[in-house]
């Protein structure tokens, strides 16, 4: 059951190529059916022939073409390249076999060619034994419809293929054009011929090199080889790396370096393509020794040839009809003696040895060959024989390749190679600020990139030139600003390249795992791998091996669990990218199930959300409701914010579930504790109700009397509302009876919690002790009583009201004592929110007993400590108590700066000031007294007043006029004493023994 689908097809980026015989079904007509076979088949087989020389596969034939797909089943990283030199290839043979069939019969034939490229799904198709390999998908089709808008003789392709190939080849923009099938005109161009670009640091040089970065190291043992060179103690260089690491650019960088100093410099490389055409990058380098030009005439070549070596030496004579003829410029005069292609090689071989190695060559020669991976036996055998030929001469040969390969000489004492590292975090920064520049908006962006690329300075490049393309960045190279977010920024598909070739060179096996792995994470055990892709140990253990070795994955961990991780996070989404969906759906539920088999029950919470979105992945939405729902549980206050979205999870997975008990359960559960989230870190007000009222339909449906309670309370009892405290306790009196009427004593201790806070800023503080006594009482010393239902523990909340309840009325001891119990509670029942509030008012407790450096540390370890929570509601109130505690100690303008950050966090999480907004308005004011900025501290406290008038705030109602008597007296203002009078009035009136000290104080001075 652990065995997920394995379905071999899979998807791709792929060219797609199309090549037809045009006009053949008129000329079927006049030939005889026999004949006619016969050239037609000649025609395919040219076509196939070129599929076949280019690595490409002949996908079906068509009737009177071919269909050819380059890139897989193996993909090659340059399949669009691949395809276009095919093309080119077919558009020659067929010319030249069409010429000859105009000459010899009087037919006319030309072929047509359309090409395109992008995803397919590729694998096998049918059954009973007829399956066949094919590619399926959009892509084939648009291929098609570039050959039938191809004209005769001509190799039409898409933008697609053109951005691929760009460079590489020739290609005439031939405009939009509107497809049948495509959704948006795609821009068609002609294939007119090759392009100037070789290598892919060709591309970059054309674009325009970035800044070299680090590499110091590398370039100094170059140096040192170069050095030991020059005195005659020739030797050889290996840089290895993956692509892109920078291997072509460092020899650029350093032959550069060498050229400057006078030295003769020769560069070859190995082509892609070009494994079958026999020394291609030996023959590179000879040219540019002869310094024989593309267009030179035979003669004018052969006259170089002579020149150069005869001048080294007179002996290199009898050699020279061998090179004209390797050269390609054989002198008709001296024709070359009949050889085996062995025999050519070797006299070839021997030929560049001496040539090397000749001692009248004095300057020092610096031979550089590149891509190694790709080179024909022949070229490595000549290099080969050069390397352990050319001792005692002054030769530095530089070679490099990919880590798959080994050169023949790896063992040469002479050769030694240097790894080539990606870029560090620091020499990434310097890349990025000269590609996309230093724009503020862009502050931070390399940590992300360099942690994608894992410093592959070509995924670099190329991830900034994806971002650019899909509008993420604005501007121009080097000062670029970031235009939105980025979020799902895809693998540009010039990368997807390189990283699906890589993948696709390993065998079946190791593959699938790579893919497994990609499914179950970034860092999978070795044990959920196994569960998940269901191979034996032993065999796991092999291609686990294979994937470290060839550089896909390393061991993150050995104990207590051996843990491995993708070294790329790009190899990873590429891997990913390339499974079916369906293939992927039932892994991801394998691995759910791996990782509830594997992982100790006792740690089944903390895991539930990964566990969830693997099940969610894998189809299974019932199961990831539940997940989810535990996850959101596991998270609760002390990571509202992932609460909050585990809980939005739940609710959207609920909803794709038959409506039953369970899936109204959660639909209910999951809303309410949004809506319990909404008020810690904020919510829009419409999204609230709708919250709401989706949950009350549900809970009316189920004559839920449990849910409606809670509901109700969420809607109208509960902190964050703009509500008149008149209307607020009122529901609270209605919610504590419709509670008590359901009866489970969690919930009425849970709605008594919630509601006594409406209490409390009503300034009944009566009402609000007996609403804390009755939790009290209810909890009988059960810490768990309500817990989680919207306070997170009720009983530590009550001895907390009960405290700022004694606090308000002169009393500070019990005030202090309560305090302390709170915390008890709190941190025993291992709730942060509650704590973080218990430590606000510890601190401002502190600040009135005149302990202000107590106070002041309190409450600043207090907002470290809800920052980290990242609850709102919390945060902004430790922030504002330390505001309190900056007054106290008569710092006004950190006070002035702390109220009005807890101000802004409220509001801009929230969009309204909440229950609150006077309590910290009236801090503010006093802060704007205290810097002197006095007539807005008025109008601040005037402002706190009729805000706490307006809605019975009357908790901060006496404090807000004390505020604006002070004011009013230090700004010489009439009405100070009325203010404080009024204030006085309303203090008695609530027993705000606290307040009313501080006010009688006050007006003593005023009165003095
Ligand atoms: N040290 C560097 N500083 C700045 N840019 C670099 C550096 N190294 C490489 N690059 C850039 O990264 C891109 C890829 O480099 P390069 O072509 O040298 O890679 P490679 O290792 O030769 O890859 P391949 O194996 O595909 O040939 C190029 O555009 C190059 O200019
Ligand atoms: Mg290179």
């Amino acid at each position: 059951m652990n065995d997920p689908v394995k379905d071999d097809a899979e998807r791709k980026q792929v060219t797609v190529l199309f090549a037809d015989v045009s006009g053949s079904m008129d000329l079927a007509e006049q030939e005889d059916p026999e004949e006619w076979r016969e050239i037609m088949q000649r025609f395919f087989a040219l076509l196939a022939e070129t599929v076949t020389r280019f690595e490409g596969t002949v996908d079906k034939f068509t009737g009177d073409g071919i269909m050819a797909i380059f890139g897989a089943p193996i993909a090659h990283e340059d399949h669009p390249r691949r395809a276009c030199y095919a093309a080119l290839q077919m558009l020659d043979d067929v010319a030249e076999y069409a010429a000859e069939l105009r000459r010899e019969k009087g037919l006319n034939f030309s072929t047509r060619i359309g090409i395109n490229s992008g995803e397919v799904v590729a694998g096998a198709i049918g059954g009973g034994g007829g399956s066949a390999y094919t590619a399926i998908g959009h892509t084939v089709g648009l291929a098609q419809r570039m050959e039938a808008l191809a004209e005769p003789g001509k190799a039409y392709l898409t933008e697609s293929t053109a951005e691929l190939a760009h460079g590489y080849l020739d290609l005439r923009d031939l405009g939009e054009f509107e497809i049948k099938g495509a959704s948006r005109p795609v821009e068609v161009f002609e294939l007119a011929g090759v392009g100037q670009a070789r290598s892919r640091l060709d591309l970059a040089r054309e674009r325009g090199f970035s800044q070299f970065v680090g590499r110091e190291g590398d370039i100094a043992r170059l140096e040192e080889a170069l050095a030991r060179a020059k005195g005659g103690e020739a030797n050889a260089v290996g840089v290895v790396a993956e692509p892109g690491i920078g291997k072509s650019r460092l020899y650029h960088e350093f032959a550069q370096r060498c050229r400057g100093e006078g030295l003769e410099v020769f560069e070859a490389q190995a082509q892609a393509h070009g494994k079958s055409i026999p020394f291609m990058p030996i023959l590179q380098m000879l040219r540019s020794f002869y310094a024989i030009g593309d267009q030179d005439p035979e003669q004018m070549a052969r006259e170089k040839i002579a020149g150069r070596s005869l001048l080294l030496d007179p002996a290199f004579a009898d050699d020279l009809p061998l090179v004209f003829d390797f050269l390609g410029v054989p002198d008709p005069e001296r024709p070359v003696p009949k050889m085996n292609p062995e025999g050519r090689g070797r006299a070839l071989g021997d030929f560049l040895c001496r040539l090397v190695s000749n001692p009248a060559r004095r300057k020092t020669l610096v031979l550089i060959v590149e891509d190694l991976h790709w080179i024909d036996e022949g070229s490595q055998m000549m290099l080969h024989g050069l390397i352990e030929g050319m001792g005692g001469t002054p030769t530095l040969v530089l070679v490099n390749y990919r880590p798959e390969h080994t050169p023949a000489w790896s063992e040469s004492p002479v050769y030694e190679t240097i790894d080539l590292q990606p870029l560090n975090r620091d020499d990434t920064a310097q890349l990025l600020c000269d590609i996309i520049g230093c724009d503020p908006s862009l502050d931070g962006i390399d940590e992300p990139i360099h942690e994608r690329t894992g410093g592959n300075p070509f995924f670099i490049e190329e991830i900034v030139r994806e971002l650019d393309e899909s509008g993420y960045l604005e501007g121009e190279r080097g000062t670029y600003r970031l235009a939105k977010p980025i979020e799902d920024a895809g693998v540009p598909v010039t990368v997807q390249a390189v990283l699906a070739a890589r993948i696709d060179r390993l065998d079946s096996e190791a593959k699938h795992l790579l893919q497994v792995a990609s499914v179950v994470g970034k860092e999978v055990s070795g044990e959920a791998l196994q569960l998940t892709a269901g191979l034996g140990e032993d065999q796991q253990e092999a291609v686990l091996g294979a994937l470290i070795d060839a550089g896909f994955l390393y061991e993150a961990e050995l104990y207590p669990q051996r843990r491995f991780a993708f070294r790329h996070p790009l190899t990873r989404e590429v891997a990913y990218g390339t499974q079916l969906a369906s293939q992927r759906e039932a892994t991801h539920a394998a691995a759910a199930r791996a990782m509830i088999e594997l992982i100790p029950p006792e740690r089944h919470d903390e895991r539930a959300a990964q566990i969830a979105d693997h099940l969610k992945q894998g189809g299974e939405t019932l199961d990831a409701a539940r997940w989810s729902a535990r996850g959101a549980h596991w998270a609760g206050h002390s990571r509202p914010r992932d609460a909050m979205r585990l809980w939005h999870e739940t609710m959207e997975l609920a909803g794709r579930l038959e409506v039953d008990e369970e899936s109204d359960a959660l639909a209910i559960a999951s809303r309410l504790a949004q809506i319990q989230f909404a008020w810690r870190v904020g919510m829009d007000l419409e999204e609230q109700a709708l919250l709401l009222d989706e949950a009350e339909e549900i809970a009316d449906r189920r004559g839920d009397l449990h849910s409606k309670v809670l509901v109700r309370m969420s809607a109208s009892g509960r902190p964050g509302l703009q509500l008149h405290t008149d209307e607020w306790l009122s529901q609270v009196k209605e919610m504590t009876a419709l509670s008590d009427q359901a009866g489970d004593p969690h919930l009425r201790v849970a709605i008594r919690a919630a509601g006594a806070y409406a209490y409390l800023i009503a300034a009944d503080f009566g009402g609000f002790e007996r609403a804390l006594d009755e939790i009290v009482d209810l909890a009988d010393g059960d810490i768990t009583i309500g817990s989680g239902i919207i306070l997170n523990t009720p009983l530590a909340w009550a001895e907390m009201g009960k405290g700022m309840a004694r606090r308000e009325q002169g009393d500070l001891e019990a005030a202090e004592a309560h305090f302390e119990r709170s915390l008890e509670i709190s941190v025993e029942a291992d709730d942060p929110e509650t704590a973080s509030w218990v430590r606000s008012n510890q601190a401002g407790l502190m600040a009135l007993r005149g302990d202000i450096e107590g106070a002041l540390s309190v409450a600043r370890r207090n907002c470290e400590l809800t920052e980290r929570i990242g609850d709102v509601f919390s945060r902004s109130l430790a922030i504002a108590n330390l505001a309190w505690a900056h007054l106290a100690a008569e710092e006004f303008q950190e006070a002035l700066d702390a109220i009005d950050e807890a101000d802004r966090t409220y509001r801009e999480a929230m969009g309204i000031g909440g229950e609150m907004e006077a309590w910290r308005s009236q801090l503010r004011a006093r802060a704007l007294a205290g810097v002197g900025r006095n007539e807005e501290a008025i109008a601040e406290a005037e402002w706190a007043v009729r805000t706490s008038e307006e809605r019975g705030l009357y908790w901060s109602l006496p404090i807000a006029l004390l505020a604006l008597g002070r004011a009013r007296h230090a700004a010489g203002r009439p009405g100070a004493v009325e203010a404080l009078e009024e204030a006085e009035r309303v203090a008695r009136e609530t027993n705000a023994i606290t307040c009313l000290l501080d006010i009688e104080a006050q007006r003593e001075l005023v009165a003095g």
